[in-house]
């Protein structure tokens, strides 16, 4: 099989790169190459072509006898600030624009998997004792201010408790990033009902592990705490430290892509460990890893564009495409004190 991984000399696409190489498919990469100090090392034979993903030269090139896709490339993280909305845009809706529409002139009609992301949910699931499933409404920066972190039921103001989030929860992004993956499913999704082709979207949650990039206000709190304890600082946590996320380890997504490429299963699905943790559990944990480390302070600071709980099913995932995640986060987090950054 041709497989085109677009993303794939970076953090979650060499991983996948790796696999598809190692049993045997011809792996073509398009990557721009610009989170890379220098050229990365990609398994033999797999061919590199160098290219953002709207330099349409590029994309054509890479897009040439292709089987599958695997589209991983694209602008991370929470950005700086609003002014990043172009650039999100250009990298994210444009780039995926530009990709499909190099394959709906090659008339592709073959497996299409895309990178998307729990963020495209907003706020987690939420339950009030009193009325049942509820949904969050945006935090407040009074409340937050104020120490209250998690969200309130909007009938009787009482704290809301999480419940694990299905694929068909409303999607309901709350920053650029987030519309951006919300965009890059929906097109790609219209491609496959245009085209034929069977198109998967994987949610990742909270990705961590080896050649995770180092702290940038692209990068996600894992690398942000292994980075600071690296060069001799302290993670710390933000809020309360009780805010939940699932940190599932990147060979457990690339893997997801390998099921997900070779599978026929058409639709959404989240990627997750199942195995929920706090952001004050996963410093502590790290911390304990890492030699000499101090203990991580909470400093009750917020970010606005932040969520508060995201916590998912892994349920679908096994049953559609078989995924289950094997690495265990005690396991996950004690090597990542030491894996490699980049
Ligand atoms: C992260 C990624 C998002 C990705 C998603 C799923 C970033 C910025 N966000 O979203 O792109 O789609 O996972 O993989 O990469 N925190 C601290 N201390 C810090 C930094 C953050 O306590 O120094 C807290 C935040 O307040 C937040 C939590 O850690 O509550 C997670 O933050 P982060 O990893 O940045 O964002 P996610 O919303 O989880």
């Amino acid at each position: 099989m041709r497989v085109l991984v677009t993303g794939g000399a970076g953090f979650i696409g060499g991983g996948i790169v790796e696999r598809l190489a190692a049993r045997g498919d011809r792996v073509v990469v398009l990557d721009s190459l610009t989170a890379h100090e220098k050229a990365p090392d990609l398994p033999d034979p797999v061919e590199l072509i160098v290219g953002d993903l709207n330099d349409e030269d590029a994309v054509r090139n890479a897009t040439e006898g292709v089987d599958a896709v695997c589209h991983q490339a694209a602008r991370v993280g929470l950005g700086v600030d609003f002014d990043d909305v172009t650039g999100y845009v250009a990298d994210n809706d444009l780039g995926t624009a530009t990709l499909l529409r190099a394959l709906w002139r090659r008339s592709f009609a073959g497996r299409l998997v895309v990178a998307s992301s729990m963020v495209v949910y907003g706020e987690g699931r939420y339950r009030c004792p009193e009325h049942g499933d509820v949904r969050a409404e945006p935090r407040r920066r009074a409340d937050l201010d104020a120490g209250r972190f998690d969200p309130r039921c909007p009938h009787c103001g009482t704290a809301l408790a999480w419940a694990t989030v299905t694929e068909e929860a409303p999607l309901d992004p709350r920053n650029v990033y987030a519309a951006t993956k919300v965009h890059t499913e929906h097109l790609a999704f219209l491609y496959g009902r245009e085209s034929g082709a069977r198109v998967c979207a994987l949610r990742y949650h909270n990705v961590y592990g080896p050649r995770m990039p180092r702290d940038t206000p692209y990068a996600g709190v894992a690398s942000i705490f292994r980075s600071a304890l690296e060069s001799g600082g302290v993670p710390r946590v933000f809020e309360d430290g009780a805010q939940t996320r699932d940190f599932v380890h990147v060979h457990d997504v690339a893997r997801a892509n390998v099921l997900a490429l070779d599978s026929d299963w058409t639709g959404a699905c989240n990627v997750a460990s199942g195995e929920p943790h706090t952001v004050g559990d996963m410093a502590r944990a790290l911390a304990a890893a890492f030699p000499g480390a101090p203990e991580p302070v909470v400093t009750g600071e917020y970010r606005l564009g932040d969520v508060r709980h995201v916590v998912a099913s892994p349920d679908l995932a096994a049953a559609a495409i078989g995924f289950r995640a094997e690495t265990a986060f005690a396991d996950g987090m004690r090597a990542f004190a030491s894996d490699p950054l980049r």
